[in-house]
């Protein structure tokens, strides 16, 4: 096991109506500015909640953060939230809105452009933010990372900050999401997982157990939801599994991976593909791909989450890699390229880009643009 310092600082406030919670979760005297995205809140009466939640309060409202938040969005909050006097955030959404927040946070007390923080990868400082989620998928409630888009260069690039100082998550707030939404954020969860995973065997058996129990838990819920989006105990280790997939909990003293979003990253700002769906495509590829590298966990996976016990090495790992594709399939989502229209010119794109920059992605430090291209081309 590596050496690791390990701190996570954010308060969960998990269950049904702990939205009420918000007046007293918010330091008194604070002038909040609440921050929304395209209006699932207000058809859903999770907006009806936080209003009466905060009433009293002094608050402003800044609607209309994307799917992918976009800088030039997130610029016109900033200016806003200097103007007024802003001291505290609260994101009501998803990832999306909370990546989002995120940078205002830090660009709130940053004299330059925001994106001069994105392209740092870290902010120096930020104001206070909390969080009430609605979609789980991300993990940004409890971590400190987000990934914010830019529109005329088609970038996006993922920084880091401070945590937040709370997040609630009820639920319920989960039943309105549209089938789409789910299955990418169910994908995206898994493949979290996998970054910390799936690289090498014999790090930490405690490491091993959590993330397989979570990839299982992913397994065995997904048909459920699907079956009924009702279920509040379904619904309830959706939510969890989600925070604890990303907050920092299954990666303590291991090695990672990242090269799977990387490449999903790209793929979204040049097609707009959802995040989740990118994954999809992408994860089988790394696997495909990087078999080799990745060969002992490769079995450990097969047998452990998927009960592959028959034939020799290489048949099990093909095994493993099918029930992982077959997987994501059985979400709904696809797992090749063309199926999404994408192309050969893409893949050189991504190619040219990750060597222009001179990135080696993945545990090994070996996904180079010419890596990345064969992954992909795995994916056609
Ligand atoms: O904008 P509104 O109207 O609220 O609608 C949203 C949006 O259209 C809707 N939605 C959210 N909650 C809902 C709901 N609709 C009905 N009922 C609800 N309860 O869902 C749509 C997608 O929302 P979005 O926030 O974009 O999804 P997600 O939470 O998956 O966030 C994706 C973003 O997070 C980044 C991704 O790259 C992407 O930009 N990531 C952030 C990470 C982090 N901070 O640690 C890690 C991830 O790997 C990921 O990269
Ligand atoms: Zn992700």
């Amino acid at each position: 096991m590596n050496n690791f310092v390990f701190r996570n600082p954010t308060k969960l406030v998990f269950g049904k109506g702990q939205i009420a919670k918000l007046a007293e979760l918010i330091p008194a005297g604070k002038k909040i500015m609440v921050t929304f995205g395209g209006g699932s809140v207000k058809a859903n009466g999770i907006y009806d909640q936080v209003c009466r939640a905060l009433e009293g309060k002094d608050y402003i409202e800044f609607w209309g953060i994307e799917p992918n938040p976009t800088v030039e969005t997130l610029r016109k909050a900033i200016a806003t939230g200097k103007e007024q006097g802003v001291d505290f955030l609260l994101a009501i959404g998803g990832g999306s809105v909370l990546d989002g927040t995120k940078l205002i946070a830090s660009g709130m007390v940053y004299d330059g452009d925001a994106w001069d923080i994105v392209l740092k990868g870290r902010a120096e400082a930020a104001i206070p933010y909390a969080s009430v989620m609605t979609l789980p998928a991300t993990g940004s409630e409890m971590n400190s990372g987000a990934v914010i888009s830019r529109t005329e260069t088609k970038e996006k690039f993922a920084f880091y900050t401070s945590f937040p100082e709370f997040s609630i998550l009820d639920p319920e707030a989960t039943y309105s999401l549209p089938a789409h939404q789910v299955a990418c954020a169910l994908s995206d969860i898994y493949v979290h997982v996998m970054e910390q995973y799936m690289t090498t065997p014999g790090q930490s058996r405690a490491m091993d157990r959590w993330a397989e129990g979570l990839l299982q838990t992913v397994i065995e819920i997904a048909p459920r939801i699907k079956e009924n989006q009702h279920d509040y105990e379904v619904m309830a280790d959706f939510m969890l599994t989600a925070t604890l997939a990303l907050n920092g909990f299954i990666a303590m003293g291991v090695s990672q991976d990242w090269a799977t979003h990387m490449i999903g990253h790209e793929l979204t700002a040049l097609h707009g593909i959802t995040h989740g769906a990118s994954l999809a495509i992408v994860l089988p590829g790394t696997l495909r791909t990087l078999r080799g590298q990745k060969r002992g966990k490769l079995l450990q996976y097969g047998q452990r989450v998927f009960g592959i016990t028959e034939g020799g090495e290489d048949e099990r790992i093909d095994k493993a890699i099918a029930c992982t594709e077959e997987f994501f399939r059985s979400l709904g989502l696809s797992t090749r390229l063309p199926e999404e229209g994408i192309g050969e010119e893409t893949v050189e794109e991504i190619r040219r880009r990750f060597n222009t920059a001179g990135v080696a992605h993945g545990e090994g430090r070996n996904v180079t643009g010419d890596v990345a291209a064969e992954i992909l081309r795995s994916c056609m």
